[in-house]
């Protein structure tokens, strides 16, 4: 049980502000995920999202229970092989890819989702020079009734897809291995118009005869983590079970490869739902004043060590006082250590608070340690909870770390 003197004694190792890692939590999502899944198609596989969270206990910790790696960069790339992830393990998306890399991922065996005619035409070119069997994905792009056009991937309503399609079928070193699509939306309607929307093309390529080397259907990621009691403020969000999501999912699977002996395998790329709810941040009360009948109070944390892009939501938070209970409650704004006018961490909390309390910032799993750059400050230290084991799995950066880069 989290208690302020056990925090005192944290804040005294680890310093004013830190994340904390529950790594079995990592590992029990993963099976709930995986399993609500397999429960309908058998031959699903998930690979880890590496943008939205890659600190390497939580890829390692994901790899050992059978999990492959979805990377978007050779950066990702190569953390993956650090973290031991074969090549025919990992996923390669995104918009830019480099060519030399692209062609050496190729040749290792990396399934790499093409998202552009430019790769597309480079990979064709190096494929007739190369001499054996290429094998690539395809990332698609439909409307699924969603307010943005996508910019990612092939319109796959575009003639020039077809086009493509007809280059693959006629090309003697091509193959299409895969096929895959991935929307920023996580409500269901978006995976049940996502599924469908795959059905009708999937039905359309087999019929046509461009599926006979298909390997793999990737619907990406996306999903919402499981609903805990943290997000119980969040009333107006109604959470899919992973079970929901994986209903129009493995339908569309089921029903395009019904006949099929060797199902080609589902691949899943969660992130979010695998890590949002595994950290928390750790922060302190530095000071609080009142400016014109507005009381603030400054923390040693800041909102872009907690995900900016979420804008205006309060998180799910738990403040641990010495004085819990006496004093008089008042409203406060949680305002950042930065100097941005609108770095505000919690708006309108209302209690009892003093200087030296702590703020624990709940489901910052996702997005967060990989986009804080080192704005004003160093990058904080993140530790680990294994059961009972407390490590620092992350030192505190220092000035060192980032002037070292600079000639
Ligand atoms: C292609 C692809 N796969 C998977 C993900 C992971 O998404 P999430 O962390 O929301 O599950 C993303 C996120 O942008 C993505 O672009």
């Amino acid at each position: 049980m989290i208690t302020y003197d056990l925090l005192k004694k944290l804040n005294l190792q680890y310093g004013d502000s830190f994340y904390i890692l529950d790594i079995n939590e990592v590992k029990n999502n993963f099976n709930l995920f995986l399993t609500a899944f397999l429960n309908k198609y058998e031959n699903t596989h998930i690979a880890y999202s590496y943008k939205t969270n890659y600190i390497p206990h939580i890829c390692k910790a994901i790899h050992m229970l059978g999990g492959r790696a979805e990377v978007v960069s050779e950066m990702e790339y190569e953390m993956a092989k650090r973290n031991n992830v074969s090549d025919a393990d990992i996923f390669y998306n995104g918009p830019y890819k480099k060519f030399d890399y692209l062609h050496k991922m190729i040749v290792g065996g990396v399934h790499v989702n093409l998202d552009s005619y430019e790769e597309f035409n480079y990979v064709s070119k190096i494929a007739s020079e190369y001499g054996k069997p290429y094998s690539i994905g395809l990332r698609c792009n439909f409307d699924i009734g969603l307010d943005r056009v996508s910019r990612f991937g092939f319109d796959v309503e575009d003639e020039s897809f077809f086009i493509m399609l007809e280059k693959i079928e006629n090309h003697p070193n091509i193959k299409l291995t895969g096929l895959h699509s991935h929307f920023p939306e996580r409500r269901l309607f978006a995976f049940v118009n996502r599924a469908d929307k795959m059905k009708a093309l999937l039905l359309k390529l087999k019929r046509a005869g461009f599926l006979k080397d298909l390997e793999y259907v990737s619907f990406g990621g996306g999903f919402y983590g499981k609903k805990t009691e943290s997000l119980d403020f969040l009333s107006d969000v109604d959470f899919p079970s992973f079970s929901d999501y994986a209903e129009p999912i493995c339908s569309t699977m089921n029903i395009v490869f019904d006949n099929i002996v060797n199902k080609p395998e589902l691949i899943l790329e969660p992130g979010t739902a695998i890590v949002a709810d595994t950290m928390s941040f750790f922060t302190k009360v530095i000071s609080i004043k009142t400016v014109r009948g507005k009381n603030y109070a400054t923390l040693s944390g800041s909102t872009y060590n907690i995900n900016p892009s979420v804008k205006n939501i309060n998180r799910p938070i738990n403040v641990y006082s010495a004085q819990q209970e006496i004093g008089e409650k008042k409203e406060y704004d949680f305002v950042g250590y930065t100097c941005i006018e609108d770095d505000v961490l919690y708006r309108k909390f209302y209690g009892n608070l003093d200087v030296n309390d702590y703020v624990l910032f709940n489901n910052v799993g996702s997005y967060s340690v990989v986009f804080k750059p080192p704005f004003i400050l160093p990058n904080v230290p993140i530790i680990m909870i294994d059961n009972d084991k407390v490590t620092e799995i992350k030192r505190q950066e220092s000035l060192e770390d980032i002037l070292i880069s600079y000639n």
